[in-house]
């Protein structure tokens, strides 16, 4: 697909012309990745972050939100929750905080390993080389890392350096890619300032990189934070994408059709858009993965990346409850392995080898 029919995609408007595009994707999610729909459990280890990014409410400049940092003890508690719900899969996510000594989260990624059979995704930020490194060879199976927009203009506008250190998602991604682990990105639909040609040229990107994994959402405005308060220039009117449900849906539709093979989670921020249906029309317009919330309920509302996240709403659902029975009754099925990347299923011996020799290239 060129850009010019991505763009062409992402402005259609009519229902028919939709639901060809909903067909299309679903048709190459069934081809690919099948039917099967995998359960990562999703553990928010820390809210504290150095980072001042316009539009998360984890921003260091929010004075206004609890902090709070999980034990080890609880890390694993949640870990062995997942095991015992069955998922494949345990993410770790939290703000780039640096009061996560790496050498400690090393040993939190070993003891998951020791204790269970789960895949262990890290989602810790924009980390040093070595720390990632650190945390492959304790056994960390993948890592995320969104690059929000392939804009760079946009993108330094909303990510300000640290320390006079630019901020260059890409390259890490590149390193993530080289320690071997399976890696993910995505971005943020409808930022203000974010143009259909950005949007093209984002899920370009997703093809270009080579990824594992691909998550995208809704921007939802933080009012705790500068591009929440309107402080940042707008796109021309009919240039600018909105932040909608709609939008999000055509996004992961037209992800899919360029990342056949790609894992795609139908997300909590599209959830909260639409709570009632969000994540089952996600999955069935190219989505196959679903990361249920496992955050202990007293820290989840501190996690507030962006408002009334649909996990601090419906604990029930998000917490894995009913989860099962929604995905059965889009005629789905729940994933029984791990649900590692496809891509990686075809690389044989020779990904096994560059698995072994990790960090090698670095
Ligand atoms: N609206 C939507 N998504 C957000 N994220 C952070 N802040 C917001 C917001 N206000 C997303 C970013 C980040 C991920 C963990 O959450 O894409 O990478």
């Amino acid at each position: 697909m060129t850009r010019d029919e991505i763009i062409t995609w992402l402005r259609e408007e009519r229902a028919p012309m939709l639901e060809t595009l909903w067909r299309l994707a679903d048709g190459v999610r069934r081809e690919n990745v099948g039917d099967e729909v995998h359960l990562r459990g999703l553990v928010e280890i820390s809210n504290h972050c150095v980072r001042q990014c316009a539009y998360c409410g984890l921003r260091a400049g929010n004075t206004a939100l609890a902090r709070y940092r999980m034990s080890g003890e609880e890390i694993l508690a949640c870990a062995n929750e997942a095991a015992e719900l069955g998922y494949g899969t345990v993410v770790m996510q939290s703000g780039e905080d640096y009061g996560l000594d790496a050498g400690w989260l090393a040993e939190v990624v070993r003891r998951v390993k020791r204790e269970t059979q789960l895949a262990a995704t890290l989602s810790f930020g924009e980390r040093p080389d070595a720390d990632l490194r650190l945390w492959r060879e304790a056994g960390a199976d993948r890592y995320l890392l969104r690059f929000e927009t392939s804009n760079m203009e946009l993108y330094e506008r909303i990510h300000p350096a640290l320390g006079g250190r630019k901020s260059d998602r890409f390259e890490i991604i590149r390193t993530l890619k080289r320690l071997g682990y399976e890696t993910g990105s995505g971005v943020m639909i409808g930022i203000p300032g974010q143009t259909y040609e950005d949007l093209a040229g984002d899920i370009e990107a997703f093809r270009d990189l080579d990824l594992e994994m691909a998550g995208v959402g809704p921007y939802i405005p933080h009012p705790e934070t500068p591009l929440g308060r309107g402080r940042f220039p707008r796109a021309a009117e009919g240039a600018e994408v909105p932040n909608s449900e709609l939008m999000t849906y055509k996004v992961i539709a037209l992800t899919r059709i360029t990342c056949p093979q790609a894992n795609i989670p139908s997300t909590t921020a599209l959830a909260t858009l639409n709570i009632a249906f969000g994540r089952e029309l996600g999955l069935m317009r190219g989505a196959n993965v679903v990361m249920p919330n496992l955050t202990p309920a007293k820290y989840r509302p501190l996690y507030e990346i962006y408002p009334a996240k649909a996990c601090t709403r419906e604990t029930e659902a998000d917490s894995g409850g009913g989860i099962r029975e929604r995905i059965a009754s889009i005629g789905r099925t729940v994933g029984t392995g791990r649900g590692d990347s496809p891509k990686k299923a075809g690389r044989g011996e020779s990904g096994k080898a560059q698995e072994k020799s990790v960090g090698a290239g670095l």
